[in-house]
């Protein structure tokens, strides 16, 4: 049964790849809920799935079974067209690997992709102030650190001002004192905006701030 109010809603998924000959089993029976202003961390060993929930749930993969719901619409039978809509607009996703334009300076990024979920104000110094990039605003992307890249891609997100923001270890590459400041400014910006997070990480300390956990196990390797 689909939980109500919530954002995300997730019942009996599961994903395979075909290794070969053999289909791998990565997701199984897998059923969670995040509502309005709720946070979830996704933690589990390297290969557990993570990345291919959060794919899954940008509509970038499809799920072999199980239903979807988002913002209280069944995912089932909708198109690319969906999917490409909702990613543009209202779901903000940050990839593992930060999709900067690299032709943009990091504010240019910052102000299309905003500009693409339609909002025209884009209050991008402020983006850059709330990631530490203040003064970074018009360097291009292969002349800052894969951590400031990354914090970029965040405050891409955080200008679409969406209803719902998916982060692959947003932590992951950056140094300690960094990686408070990013989870500080996603969890402010949750508290403001009451925007609902699923965030993978290794970092205990990242998933004790969210409001729960979900645990994937390793499945292929059993
Ligand atoms: N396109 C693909 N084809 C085949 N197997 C894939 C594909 N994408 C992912 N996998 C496999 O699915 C499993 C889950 O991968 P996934 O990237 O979701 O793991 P993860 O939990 O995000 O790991 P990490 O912590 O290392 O980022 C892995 O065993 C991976 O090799
Ligand atoms: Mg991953």
């Amino acid at each position: 049964m689909f939980v109500q109010d919530s954002i995300v809603d997730v019942r009996g998924l599961y994903k395979s790849y075909l290794d070969g000959t053999e289909q791998v089993r990565v997701l199984s029976d897998l059923s969670f809920s995040i509502a309005h202003g709720q946070s979830m961390a996704l933690m589990g060993p390297s290969g557990s799935g993570k990345s291919t929930l959060i794919n899954i749930l940008s509509g970038i993969e499809s799920a072999d079974d199980g239903d979807i719901r988002l913002f209280g619409e069944s995912a089932a039978k909708k198109d690319t067209d969906w999917w490409s809509g909702l990613r543009g607009t209202r779901i903000a996703t940050v990839f593992q690997n930060d999709n900067l334009m690299p032709t943009l300076s990091l504010g240019d990024n910052i102000r299309l992709r905003a500009q693409l979920a339609g909002r025209t104000k884009v209050a991008v110094e402020h983006w850059l102030t709330t990631l530490g990039l203040a003064t970074l605003g018009h360097r291009f992307p292969d002349q800052v650190s894969g951590g400031q890249r990354q914090r970029a891609a965040m405050a891409m997100a955080f200008a679409m001002l969406p209803g719902l923001l998916l982060a692959d270890e947003p932590t992951a590459s950056l140094d300690g004192a960094t990686a408070r400041q990013v989870a500080d400014a996603l969890f402010h910006h949750q508290h403001e905006t009451g925007c609902p997070m699923l965030l993978s990480t290794h970092d205990p300390a990242l998933a004790a701030r969210c409001d729960f956990t979900l645990v994937l196990s390793s499945l292929g390797a059993q």
